[in-house]
């Protein structure tokens, strides 16, 4: 099965962006370790990151064609984004929501994000490491 994984704005920063809030783990290192993970779960996964909205709904309205599934950081769009949560809900591809750091511990609105009534699961406050877990229950859904 084929993964898209989709970070949005400000990941591009990942490594020297708030560290001790996001880690200390590069967007480049991170797609990798994406991308090793999902080799061994037996996916194949493709890493893509924008700051822009409407990209990153253009590359979930492409997933419906080329992915089976989708792992989507949301990144500052999970608070605002109505466009997004219609792009995933009109795909009806399982996705994973995924944040680094712990939304619920931090300011009030984060606590909300439009995504996650779209979402078959969400992970958060687990940093790298919910990439990996988020690829596995994909790959355990996908195999039925
Ligand atoms: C984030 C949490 C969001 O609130 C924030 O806007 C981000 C990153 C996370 O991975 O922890 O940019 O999605």
């Amino acid at each position: 099965p084929h993964i898209l994984v989709l970070n949005g704005p400000n990941l591009n920063l990942l490594g020297t962006r708030e560290p001790e809030v996001y880690g200390r783990t590069t967007l480049a290192e991170l797609e990798e370790f994406c991308r090793t993970s999902g080799e061994a779960l037996g996916l194949s996964v493709d890493c893509r990151q924008s700051n822009r909205e409407g990209e990153l709904v253009d590359w979930v309205q492409e997933a419906r064609d080329s992915a089976q599934g989708l792992v989507l950081n949301p990144a500052g769009y999970s608070h605002t984004s109505v466009a997004l949560r219609d792009a995933v809900s009109a795909v009806g591809l399982p996705l994973i929501e995924v944040h680094l750091s712990n939304i619920h511990r931090r300011e009030s609105f984060r606590h909300h994000s439009y995504i996650s009534a779209v979402a078959e699961g969400v992970i958060c406050g687990l940093g790298v490491e919910g990439y990996r877990l988020a690829l596995q229950a994909l790959a355990q859904k996908l195999k039925g």
